[in-house]
């Protein structure tokens, strides 16, 4: 695997495969991977003939008070999984070689409507730098297939819109949350947590699980959520958001809705933990 900073290399690379008539699929990143990253790595290596990674820590996503400084780096051991799992190109910028004119002093591409709900009312500014990241990173890699884990609910749906909106020509797949033993959602922000913390943490999917049989049962969304929220902060989480939405339209779900996303966000100590599932009622 080649591992490079130069958006040159990476662009000469991809072209001559292009040029072969070979196709080319992107898993963007943050590094520190688990799991997780690794399941989108091998389902992209099955979708096209060759997988490019990156691997940058976006300042731009991330809020003052957030944990951009101390957000794990990993990339000797982040390397060697990703050639396990096939992967040929990894893009490892700086944030100059990505703003070279300063994060404030560039455009942005924002999403608007689904970009200022749920993760982005408690994270302002945060999906707009994802899609403009993101954007960046596809223009680029030119990957013909981008690959994004669905445990990021919304982050999925502000990509898939962007593509969509602005006629980007990739096509955009979405891998389930792969899970630790107890059903925690995997996430690099896991290993913030005490062993512990991480045992009460795996109430999160009980409680998604409990509210998805309640609402197959026809439980009252409202009381489903109250219940719930009870669970969690008895399991001592503190609240940020717990919601039904449509899956389709991400609308707040009513009870003619028959395909249903649950979406939490509860802090653990000082670390926020995000997850979701799907219901078909
Ligand atoms: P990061 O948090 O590193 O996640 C990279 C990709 O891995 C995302 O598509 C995310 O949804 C996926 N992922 C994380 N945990 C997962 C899990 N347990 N199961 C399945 N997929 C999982 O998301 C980002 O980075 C950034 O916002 C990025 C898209 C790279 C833009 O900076």
């Amino acid at each position: 695997m080649i591992t490079t900073q130069s958006i040159a290399e990476i662009r000469a690379q991809v072209k001559a495969w292009h040029q072969q008539g070979e196709t080319v699929a992107f898993v963007p990143t943050m590094g520190n991977l688990h799991l997780g990253h690794i399941t989108l790595v091998k389902e992209a290596k099955l979708r096209a003939d060759h997988v490019v990674a990156s691997i940058f820590v976006n300042p731009m996503q991330f809020g003052q008070n957030e944990d951009l400084d101390s957000y794990p780096r990993t990339l000797a051991d982040d390397q060697a999984a990703l050639v396990a799992a096939g992967a040929e190109l990894l893009f490892t910028p700086t944030p100059d070689i990505i703003y070279p004119k300063g994060m404030d002093a560039q455009t942005f591409v924002e999403v608007p409507a689904i970009s200022d709900e749920l993760c982005g009312a408690s994270r302002p500014g945060h999906f707009r730098g994802v899609a403009t990241i993101v954007c960046k990173l596809f223009n680029i890699v030119q990957p013909d297939i981008a690959v994004f884990g669905q445990k990021d609910f919304q982050q999925l749906l502000v990509i898939r819109t962007m593509v969509e909106d602005l006629s980007m020509p990739i096509e955009i797949v979405g891998v389930d949350t792969i899970r630790e033993a107890s059903g925690l959602a995997m996430s690099s922000r896991n290993g913030y947590l005490t062993a512990e913390q991480k045992q009460q943490a795996a109430q999160i999917k009980r409680s998604l699980d409990a509210m998805a049989a309640s609402l197959k049962a026809g439980g009252n969304i409202d009381a489903v959520i109250e219940q719930a929220q009870n669970e969690l902060s008895q399991a001592g989480f503190k609240h940020d958001y717990l919601d039904v939405r449509s899956a389709k339209t991400f609308a707040i779900a009513n009870s003619t809705d028959k395909e249903l996303v649950i979406l939490v966000a509860a802090y653990m100590g000082t670390t926020r933990l995000i997850d979701n599932i799907l219901v078909s009622i």
